[in-house]
């Protein structure tokens, strides 16, 4: 199996994109399938974000410095879905505000996913190689096994505090 790290991401963007276009299809008042998918949805998302903020972005970062930038922002958008995420799983599927904000995190990280995987990641490929991304992909198969699945864990903000705070 090919531990290719972009490929690992866009195979996870894949089921994340899967999610979001499930829970646009779902009705109006269908508060509990809502509230399941979202569920998923905050799962997936604080995985990813794990994986990337731990282990892709720095390693970018150090070997190509001049992606520098886009590193930055990559962690600036993190941390807007991070917020958005926060607030929605405290809340219920049932409440006035569940369904706009669920579809502005859906705007934003689908624009960061485009983002990621039309421009930011030719780039990344192009630089690094193969080798390297493909021992990048074992490392982030290793840490998606202690990765936290929910925002409330405390790792799942440390490295866009880190980002932010800095
Ligand atoms: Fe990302
Ligand atoms: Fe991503």
């Amino acid at each position: 199996m090919s531990t290719d790290a972009i490929v690992l991401l866009k195979n996870d963007h894949k089921e994340i994109r899967k999610i979001f276009t499930d829970f646009e299809r779902a009705g109006d008042k269908a508060y509990a399938t809502k509230g399941k998918l979202v569920e998923r949805m905050i799962e997936l998302l604080t995985v990813h974000t794990y994986v990337e903020n731990e282990v892709m972005y720095p390693r970018v970062r150090e070997l190509l410095p001049e992606l520098e930038d886009d590193v930055l922002e990559s962690y600036e958008e993190h941390h807007v879905a991070d917020v958005l995420v926060v607030e929605l799983s405290a809340m219920q599927p049932e409440d006035e505000r569940f369904t706009a904000k669920t579809t502005v995190l859906i705007e934003n990280v689908r624009h960061h996913i485009e983002e990621e995987e039309q421009d930011w990641f030719p780039q990344v490929r192009a630089g690094l190689g193969r080798k390297v991304l493909q021992d990048m992909g074992a490392d982030m198969l290793e840490a998606k096994k202690t990765a936290p699945k929910k925002p409330s864990q405390p790792s799942a903000l440390k490295k866009t505090v880190d980002a932010v705070v800095s």
